[in-house]
């Protein structure tokens, strides 16, 4: 559920019609909802009830500063992927008790960043790494908090580029050495072994592969302590699917998520941590985008947009489906009439839907990208020297420019030409 509905024929966000954000800040631009952010983080945070527990939200779907700041006076803490997403979570508030680190290539330097900031704990995810943090650690005269990524090999039925618990995954370390992985941690001085990390992909629809992982996790977490291990956290990941065309698809929800992990993990006394990203800020975000022109090709016609796939390259990148609808509501039982959506960017990639079922709609005319709140705004690009669009935030009746679009001066002032031009 969201809050960006029609009222009165015209799509409001909350409390406020989106087309006189559009009119005060100019199109293309993401628009967030406060109501739905907070809703979204409290159906997780209510589905963990009665555990000890604490929803990290995965900031890379969504990292403006507001968003954060909005969640974490919820209490939620962070889960962050680079030294720039971890310094990002503090600037919005978050402390560094609630932050944990994932991805697997964190640098001797973000290491650093993080102990001397204050860090929940390391998500590690090879040896390697271990080696590099317990010696960073040490050096510091500090201990570095970790579970260790296990990658357990389940297959999460979802789009190639977003599974991730796979063995040929780049992932974790696989389940079957992690027993040889954490002795090789707790020999390590500068590390002390708190628990398991398990992600094993984005947009999953169906609860089963969760499931699959986190029986493997209880088992591991069985085996590790009868080794001595102290294994007190477990951090499950994110992943929970969101429905993107509002038609026809049901993932489940977070109070289900929250009954399986229960009934699977509630037996082992463990502090639960989660990190869900796109269930958070997926449906609490649109992109809203003008009609330049409308074009007649041989066969078909093309609704060419002033948003591009360097503003919203999901389409392009996962051949993602947004629905897309008109600001204004169409007239009940008008007809629809197949168009190419694209975008101005010079390839023919840029193209958002095909042969998609829309009103008519004509040059000038608004429409909203649905579901562009995770890993949009995030995931753009200055591509064709197109400034980055900006992002908004309503809370009610009023709203916020949380990222101001840059002029073309700013963006073009950021070059430097070397001195022997
Ligand atoms: N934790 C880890 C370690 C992750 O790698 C991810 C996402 C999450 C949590 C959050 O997963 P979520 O709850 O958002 O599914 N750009 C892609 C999605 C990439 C997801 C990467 N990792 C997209 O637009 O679909």
């Amino acid at each position: 559920m969201d809050h960006f509905l029609y009222r009165d024929g015209v799509l409001h966000a909350e409390d406020v019609p989106v087309a006189e954000i559009a009119a005060a800040v100019g199109t293309p631009f993401y628009l967030y909802s406060t109501a739905t952010l907070e809703r979204h983080y409290r159906l997780f945070d209510e589905a963990l009830e009665g555990l000890d527990h604490l929803v990290c939200y995965a900031m890379k779907a969504a990292s403006n500063q507001a968003i954060l700041r909005t969640l974490a006076r919820l209490g939620a803490g962070m889960d962050v992927v680079s030294g720039g997403e971890y310094l990002r979570a503090k600037a919005a508030g978050v402390p560094g008790s609630k932050i944990v680190f994932s991805g697997i290539g964190k640098t001797a330097h973000e290491m650093e960043l993080a102990l001397l900031g204050g860090i929940r704990q390391f998500n590690i995810e090879s040896e390697p790494e271990m080696e590099v943090l317990s010696a960073v650690a040490v050096k510091l005269g500090k201990v570095a908090p970790i579970t260790v990524r296990v990658n357990p090999d389940v297959d999460a039925k979802t789009h190639a580029k977003i599974a991730t618990g796979k063995s040929e995954n780049k992932f974790g370390i696989p389940i079957s050495r992690a027993q040889s992985v954490y002795a090789h941690a707790g020999s390590l001085p500068g590390l002390e072994v708190i628990g398991i990390d398990v992600h094993i992909g984005s947009q999953l629809t169906d609860l089963e592969p969760f499931r699959q992982a986190y029986r493997k996790v209880s088992d591991l977490t069985e085996a590790l302590r009868a080794e001595g291990h102290d294994i007190r956290r477990l951090d499950l990941g994110g992943g929970l699917g969101i429905p993107y065309a509002q038609t026809n698809e049901a993932p489940p929800l977070p109070s289900a998520y929250g009954a399986m992990i229960r009934e699977e993990l509630g037996h082992l006394g463990c502090e639960i941590e989660i990190e869900p990203g796109r269930l958070i800020a997926g449906n609490a975000g649109i992109m809203v985008s003008k009609v330049i022109y409308v074009k007649s090709g041989e066969g078909r016609d093309f609704l060419i947009l002033d948003g591009a796939m360097n503003d919203l390259i999901r389409p392009a990148m996962y051949d993602a489906w947004h629905d897309i609808v008109p600001l204004v509501q169409p007239a009940a039982g008008v007809a629809q009439r197949p168009y190419d959506i694209v975008g101005p960017v010079c390839e023919s990639g840029d193209t958002f839907a095909k042969q998609r079922m829309m009103p008519p709609l004509n040059a000038g005319d608004l429409v909203a990208f649905r579901s562009a709140g995770a890993y949009g705004a995030v995931m753009s690009s200055e591509y064709n020297t197109r400034p980055m669009i900006p992002e908004v935030m309503v809370n009610g009746h009023e709203f916020a420019v949380i990222r101001a679009r840059p002029s073309f001066d700013e963006m073009i002032n950021r070059d430097t030409i070397p001195e022997w031009l």
